[in-house]
């Protein structure tokens, strides 16, 4: 399969791009390289005949003409967007425009491509979302979302998601373009952008700095090892029903004091340092406004229709991810300079 994936040199993104490219697929990586890019995530497959970058914006309709002429891919994995909900605070604007304007481009891009092929079933515009757009649960562990919950947004960065799931499932009913959904719980893994909570908090914890829990620390997320989403992301789209979409989460539900204390008790064996623990350097700072208080993912369509499963346990995963930090300092110390890094974003409000 020819795929286009947006957002490729991202955290995600790129781990589609690795894996698609070991899987034998063809893959044009179309990145606009913004600050939360980087090329060497895809420096393993750089080289393959089966890899092309394309230095390109979603909101560029003319671009996205280009580009879809030149490759003619057989399916869209659809994953540039603004993804970090500080900056959405502080900044709503891009999200506006990335993530609902750029959703627009692409699809109205995706669709004179599929119309100019003869509107091919086999077609896919697969758009890749997050579990932020179901709102915020209670703690009762019976209740989790399904693909049925309503959409309840609440912060700029989940509103704007919501809004560009909406245009999709729009051009599939209207348009009959042969759409595919996934919204997945929260990624973690090698390459998560250094602004991030797992990697601010090993970073942190290995320069000798407060480890900054928001809040009281009982927010619950639902953790995912990001190759593993990235696994069922392409059996999503290869096997997805069309018009679906799928729920993808790991039953990995952790508050983020627990997540943070795992991550010292990782490092304490790892890295052991001098007098006492990392979790020493626990600090409690001013929670994010409008801060969500728990998210947990049904995954069970997923599971049963597609026989997608997570190949790690957390703790595996957790332990992967800090050996993967303290074996590649180059790639996040080159990264720890850009714009907004290592600063408290998203407290304005
Ligand atoms: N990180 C998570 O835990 C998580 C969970 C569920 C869903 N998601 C979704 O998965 C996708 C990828 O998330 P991520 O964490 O890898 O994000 P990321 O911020 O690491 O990467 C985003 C990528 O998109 C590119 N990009 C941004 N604006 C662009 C534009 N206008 N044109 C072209 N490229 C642009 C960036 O350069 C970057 O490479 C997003 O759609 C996000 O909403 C993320």
């Amino acid at each position: 399969m020819k795929i286009l994936v947006t957002g490729g040199a991202g955290f995600i993104g790129s781990a589609v791009v690795r894996l698609a490219v070991a899987r034998g697929h063809h893959v044009v990586n179309l990145d606009a390289l913004t600050y939360a890019a980087c090329l060497d995530n895809v420096a393993s497959v750089a080289d393959s005949p089966l890899y092309v970058f394309e230095h390109a914006d979603i909101r560029d309709r003319a671009a996205l003409d280009r580009i879809f002429a030149a490759h003619r891919p057989d399916a869209v994995m659809h994953l540039a967007a603004e993804s970090h909900v500080d900056r959405s605070i502080d900044g709503p604007g891009d999200f506006i425009e990335t993530n609902i304007t750029g959703t627009y481009q692409m699809l109205e891009a995706a669709r004179a491509h599929w119309t100019r092929e003869g509107r091919p079933a086999g077609f896919r515009f697969h758009h890749i979302s997050t579990d932020e757009v179901f709102g915020s649960l209670p703690p009762d562990p019976s209740v989790k979302f399904t693909e049925d919950t309503p959409y309840d947004p609440r912060s700029p960065y989940s509103a704007s998601k919501a809004a560009s799931d909406h245009l999709v499932r729009a051009w599939h009913e209207t348009y009959g373009l042969p759409v595919v959904l996934t919204n997945c719980s929260n990624n973690y893994g090698p390459f998560h952008f250094p602004e991030k909570l797992v990697p601010v908090i090993i970073l942190n914890a290995l320069a000798g700095k407060p480890l900054p829990i928001y809040g009281d620390g009982t927010n619950i997320r639902d953790w995912l090892f990001v190759e593993d989403h990235a696994d069922a992301l392409l059996l999503v789209v290869e096997k997805g029903q069309v018009g679906r979409s799928y729920n993808i989460g790991g039953d990995n539900e952790r508050t983020n004091l627990e997540l943070v204390r795992a991550l010292c008790a990782i490092l304490d064996r790892l890295r052991p340092k001098a007098g006492g623990s990392y979790a020493d350097q626990i600090t409690f700072v001013t929670d994010r406004p409008g801060h969500d208080a728990r998210y947990a993912i049904d995954a069970a369509r997923i599971r049963a229709e597609l026989g997608w499963q997570p190949s790690v346990t957390v703790e595996e995963g957790l332990e992967r991810t800090v050996r993967w930090y303290l074996d590649n300092a180059p790639w996040w110390r080159a990264l720890q300079g850009r714009r907004g890094v290592g600063e408290r974003l998203g407290v304005k409000a």
